[in-house]
């Protein structure tokens, strides 16, 4: 198992240790493991002058799966595109062809009350939004800032798909789909943009090789108020990569905080990168206070994924739901009446809960 780990900036580096933590613990220490640490974001640009540098991108290329904790510092707007330190993590997501986004949201039953939905909205809940990542407005060219004929800035991006790059994330949802309940809904904006028309007709034709599958539609804007008002209503939701992105971090508020939710990004074979769908949160960087359960639950899922160690991922998950259940908190989802946490201690109470 060649594992590169790249923890980044701002809380990523003390919530990817715990995930290493849990690994190593969950593994054994006889596991035919290699942990390769890489620098990405701020931390590849002290190191090497560039947010994704060659050695960290050949590192990527050998590695069966990716650890990634977050990257970016605020601010790095400012910096040309490529070269910021947040774009690390879309060039990694780019060059390894990563255009599968997996993103569960999972109501773990001892976090009811720290969602803030009503509990017999998110009691059980669990979808999985499929997020289209290395097309769309994101990547799409022409793109770029200039003057304009009247002497004023203005700024464009392009929202493009083509028919391949909507119908490969298709099947992908059609195929989840049938280990789960057998639904996509397919999120577009097929009534106003013209690249969503394409979506909504590539996966209309998709649909029909999946007959066991039920396939919906939705426009992104229904979408976003139907997550509020009965999100146990989706199985697998299918989006390009700007709706995903929006929708993905709502859908973490179902479930309590953004501080619980993992994220694999696939290619075509087993290879993938596994992140929290949280930020760099810098605010809270460095102070121990972090919630690193995310990072976990995303190791989890690279064991799952990546090396079809379905028993381990389940040991790590209920590890998890073990600490909940001992009424253990990080600040992001505490309650009255439970224990407040920092990052380290919640990283530990994980590894005890497996070694039983
Ligand atoms: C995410 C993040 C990234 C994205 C940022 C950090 C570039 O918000 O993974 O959801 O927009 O994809
Ligand atoms: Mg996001």
């Amino acid at each position: 198992m060649k594992i590169a780990v790249m923890p980044g900036d701002g809380i990523g580096e003390e919530v990817t240790q715990q995930a290493v933590r849990v690994l190593q613990v969950v593994m054994g220490p006889h596991a035919a493991m290699e942990l390769a640490y890489a620098p990405v974001g701020q931390a590849g640009v002290d190191v090497a002058g560039d947010p994704l540098p060659l050695a960290t991108r050949e590192i990527a290329d050998k590695a069966d799966a990716i650890l990634f904790g977050s990257a970016g510092v605020p601010g790095d707007e400012a910096i040309e595109y490529m070269m910021r330190p947040g774009a690390s993590l879309l060039r990694l997501r780019k060059q390894l062809d990563l255009f599968a986004n997996f993103r569960p949201a999972v109501m773990f039953q001892d976090l009811i009350g720290a969602s803030t939905l009503k509990p017999e909205i998110v009691s059980g809940l669990d979808l999985m939004i499929l997020r289209e990542l290395t097309g769309d407005i994101y990547f799409g060219e022409p793109r770029g800032t200039h003057i304009n004929a009247r002497g004023e800035r203005e700024a464009f991006n392009t929202m493009r798909y083509n028919e391949s790059e909507i119908s490969r994330i298709a099947h992908v949802a059609f195929q989840t789909a049938r280990k789960r309940r057998h639904q996509v809904c397919s999120v577009d904006k097929a009534n106003v943009l013209d690249t969503m028309q394409l979506w909504r007709q590539v996966m209309t034709e998709v649909g029909r090789e999946y007959p066991d599958v039920e396939l919906s539609h939705l426009f992104v804007d229904a979408a976003a108020m139907q997550l509020m008002r009965n999100p146990k209503q989706f199985d697998v939701i299918v989006t390009g990569n700007i709706f995903g992105d929006i929708l993905s971090d709502a859908a973490a508020m179902l479930t309590g905080s953004i501080g619980m939710l993992p994220s694999a990004s696939m290619s075509h074979g087993k290879k993938g990168l596994y992140e929290p769908v949280h930020g760099t949160a810098p605010d809270i960087a460095g102070k121990d206070v972090a919630n690193p359960l995310a990072s976990i639950l995303s190791m989890a899922m690279m064991l799952r994924y990546s090396f079809d160690l379905h028993d381990k991922a389940e040991q790590v998950e209920s590890a998890v739901r073990h600490v909940l259940a001992q009424g253990l908190r990080t600040a992001d989802i505490y309650q009255p009446g439970t224990q407040c946490v920092g990052t380290r201690a919640m990283g530990e109470a994980v590894t005890k809960a497996l070694a039983k």
